[in-house]
């Protein structure tokens, strides 16, 4: 039986663990740092929800309160426990906590060669925008 909750400090090395597992690109020693992550988590714009199989963390994501739009970000499921609707129950909760915030809108990035979460995505209602470009600059470095 599976249970959703929202992580605190201390699941934060396990969602680190899970990230590698599930092959998810992510930056440890950049935007991904457990002591940002933690931060982020005090500035309460930030939530972070676990999926977990007893005390097993088998999926995560991270959804930020922008204050004009709610971000999913960084949605992963270990794959021994993939296509049973984690991801789906996650991206619930992230709905249901930015509509209960005031948001409107809830956008998520999702690369192109990334067919998995695309169709996830796309099952629930997310419309894909193909006339929008992603544009970035990193202040620290190409890393981060
Ligand atoms: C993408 C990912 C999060 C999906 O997690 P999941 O728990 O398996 O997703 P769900 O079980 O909620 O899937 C819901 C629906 O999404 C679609 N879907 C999910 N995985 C799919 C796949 N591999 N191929 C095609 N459709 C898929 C299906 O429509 C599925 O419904 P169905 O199982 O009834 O057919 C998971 O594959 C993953 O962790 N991938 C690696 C990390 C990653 O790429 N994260 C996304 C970053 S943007």
């Amino acid at each position: 039986m599976t249970r959703l909750g929202l992580l605190e400090s201390k699941d934060l090395p396990a969602v680190h663990k899970l990230w590698k597992e599930a092959g998810l690109p992510f930056h440890p020693k950049g935007r991904d740092k457990l002591e940002l992550m933690q931060a982020e988590i005090n500035d309460g714009r930030t939530f972070y929800i676990g999926a977990f199989e007893g005390d097993r963390l088998v999926g995560v994501t991270v959804g930020t309160d922008e204050g004009r739009k709610g971000w999913i970000n960084r949605l992963a499921i270990l794959p021994g426990y993939r296509r049973k609707g984690l991801a789906s129950d996650l991206m619930a909760w992230c709905e249901e906590e930015f509509a209960r915030r005031g948001r409107g809108l809830v956008c998520a990035l999702v690369e192109d060669w990334n067919g998995a979460s695309l169709a996830l995505m796309r099952k629930h209602g997310y419309a894909l925008r193909k006339d929008i470009f992603y544009l970035r600059k990193s202040l620290r470095g190409e890393d981060w």
